[in-house]
């Protein structure tokens, strides 16, 4: 059977203030569609896996958030992590889960964060890779045709020689330098991790115990079963100790089963503001508005999101960013958007 695990448990802080530590963007509508990116993710997996083999990965302090935007799951369902250990050990937690519920299961793992378009050709790619898995120890992960040297970003060279449009990897970069993407970007043969997985719950945890053996060992208690009686008493003593390692560093780099399914779908992580301007229409003079009610005077090229239906006047400012919740309102140029990550650290961390 298929499953799902959705990783939700980041802060997403250079989308601050919108998302800030007590309300991440995953639980918020940023793009002003009407629903959270938690739930379109929810609802965008539902189609393949049902609904009772979605597990939710977070910490501890969005438990509620989510059982509130996701009233028809059991809070059985969402697993509460104490502490932030990156993407390995959640993922391995998981894995063991579903492998305990059903040996033979296949999963596929997502953020929450993530904006997809074009929900037929998701589903087409994710359903080849979910047909590959079944008859093959593979781990796939989608691959994204790179547009610039984004640092924040795996990336996958690939074999191109293969049939099927899935390709062996020949080599993943977990975030190399700018002067490496940008040699990456200009080679040709390199896509863009998107961070969506699929595999069986066996060879993951198979992976696991060759790569990460110190993790592998920590959780398995002799079996890779899991205990959820257990589970309570594992999260608060256990998982604390475990590396704080991504999946991308600790097994993706490393594995040499992976491969590629470069993606028909589009994708955006929605990593910065910036990155709205490609999902949202913009004025005649390029301004980007969610929520507000925006009237310009002279102003072009800026992103505005306030409050729903708060009118707004600007008047003499280009490519800025405005941006308010109700507690803050930060105006910074665009070409600093990198920044509002550490303004937010250093400044205002309580928002
Ligand atoms: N449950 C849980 N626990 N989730 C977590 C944790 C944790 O400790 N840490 C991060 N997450 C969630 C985030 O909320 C996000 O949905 C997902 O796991 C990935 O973590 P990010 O921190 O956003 O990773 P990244 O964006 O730096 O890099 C990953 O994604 C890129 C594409 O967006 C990597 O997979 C890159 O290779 C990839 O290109
Ligand atoms: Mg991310």
């Amino acid at each position: 059977h298929n499953y799902a695990v959705i990783m939700a448990g980041g802060v997403g802080s250079r989308f601050w203030p919108v998302s800030k530590k007590a309300h991440p963007k995953q639980f918020q509508d940023i793009l002003g569609s009407g629903k959270t990116l938690m739930q379109t993710t929810f609802e965008r997996l539902e189609k393949f896996v049902p609904a009772g083999n979605i597990y939710i990965l977070t910490n501890e302090i969005y438990k509620k958030i989510i059982l509130e935007q996701l009233p028809q799951i059991d809070p059985e369902q969402v697993v509460a992590e104490p502490v932030m250990r990156n993407t390995a050990p959640c993922i391995l937690m998981a894995a063991m889960k579903i492998y305990t519920r059903d040996p033979e299961a296949k999963m596929i793992v997502a953020p929450s964060d993530h904006w997809i378009h074009n929900e037929y050709n998701f589903a087409s790619d994710v359903n080849l890779a979910f047909k590959t898995v079944e008859k093959a120890n593979k781990l796939i992960t989608f691959g994204i045709r790179p547009s610039l040297p984004n640092t924040g970003y795996g990336y996958i060279q690939y074999n191109p020689s293969a049939s099927e449009n899935i390709y062996p990897v020949k080599k993943f970069t977990e975030k190399p330098d700018f002067d490496t993407a940008s040699h990456f970007v200009a080679a040709g043969n390199y896509l863009w991790n998107s961070g969506i997985f699929v595999w069986k719950a066996s060879q993951i945890i198979h992976s696991f115990r060759e790569f990460l053996p110190d993790m592998y060992e920590l959780f398995d208690n002799g079996t890779p079963f899991w205990n959820t009686s257990l589970e309570p008493e594992f999260l608060s003593v256990t998982y604390p100790s475990a590396e704080n390692i991504s999946i991308d560093h600790g097994i993706i780099e490393k594995s040499p089963d992976v491969f590629v399914i470069p993606a028909s779908f589009s994708w955006n992580d929605l990593g910065t503001w910036c990155a709205l301007e490609e999902e949202l229409p913009q004025d005649v003079d390029r301004n980007t508005v969610v929520n507000s009610r925006f009237i310009p005077l002279e102003a072009k090229g800026n992103i505005i999101r306030t409050e729903k239906d708060k009118v707004v006047f600007v008047d003499g400012l280009s490519n800025y960013i405005i941006i308010e919740n109700e507690e803050v309102l930060v105006i910074v140029p665009k070409r600093k958007e990198q920044e509002i990550k550490e303004i937010r650290q250093n400044v205002m961390n309580r928002y």
